[in-house]
């Protein structure tokens, strides 16, 4: 447990008047994709924010990469090499695709300065972007969204990646798509978090699955283990795979 890149240990988090997790533990290891699920409202979405430094855990120790970043600001978390999507994607409607994915470069100061070859890299994993480089991001369509917004959280290299629930809403074709992406991001190295609702996109992509419940994890595997179990699935999501 202490080889994983992110460690979570007895992580409790209030949001005003409200305790809303009591004690998460969880470990997303080196290299492969976490998946985290659970019933809407079981405290996910608050766990992402929490470990991005969104909500200040009241309780409890995160690490990432063996350093403790509990009481560390959301700017110093995210110059760990820690990029998050948010659930509403985060995109600016009324810049393009391009500047959209500029905001994002840290160290370019304009376009033609970005890493031209991890840019065609991006361009490779998410033909939305190239096809709508120079039109507003507000006009591409949810699952093209999706797309621009990892884009964007990519642009730079990274060693985790955190999306709250990236296939949702979207087409089966796109999140194929997707799929194939995150994929090919975890193959380049990247380790990778991802909330889930859609348990068959889950079960495609995740190495090893964490299931939430009431502000806290549940249950903690390997993600063919849990794909293997219907009872187990049964009683942790109140579904099938
Ligand atoms: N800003 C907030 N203020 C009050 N309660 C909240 C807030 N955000 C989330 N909650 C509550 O916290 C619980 C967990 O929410 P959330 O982390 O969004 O769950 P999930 O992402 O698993 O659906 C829910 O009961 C939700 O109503
Ligand atoms: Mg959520």
């Amino acid at each position: 447990m202490s080889n994983a890149l992110l460690e979570l240990q007895g992580v409790h988090t209030h949001i005003g008047a409200y305790h809303i997790l009591h004690g998460v533990d969880l470990a997303v290891p080196r290299g492969e994709v976490t998946m985290l699920l659970g019933r809407n409202g079981a405290g996910k979405t608050t766990t992402l924010r929490t470990i991005m430094g969104l909500w200040q855990a009241s309780q409890g120790r995160i690490r990432f990469a063996q350093q403790d970043i509990t009481r560390l600001s959301t700017p110093a978390i995210a110059r760990l090499n820690i990029a998050y999507v948010p659930e509403n994607m985060g995109i600016f409607a009324d810049l393009t695709v391009k500047e959209n994915l500029l905001l994002a470069a840290r160290s370019a100061s304009n376009a033609a300065r970005m890493d031209r070859q991890r840019l065609d890299w991006i361009c490779e994993l998410f033909p939305a972007v190239q096809k709508f480089w120079d039109h507003p991001a507000g006009k591409l369509s949810g699952g093209q969204k999706q797309m621009v917004a990892v884009a964007r959280a990519i642009v730079e290299p990274r060693d985790l990646l955190i999306v709250d629930e990236p296939s949702k809403g979207l087409a089966p074709a796109i999140i194929n798509n997707m799929i194939d992406a995150f994929a090919r991001l975890k193959a380049s190295g990247v380790s990778i978090l991802l909330v889930e609702q859609n348990i068959a996109f889950a079960k495609r992509l995740g190495d090893g699955v964490a299931v939430m419940d009431n502000g806290r994890v549940v249950h903690a595997g390997r993600m063919a283990d849990l794909a293997a179990d219907e009872e187990l699935q049964q009683s942790l999501l109140g579904l099938a795979l």
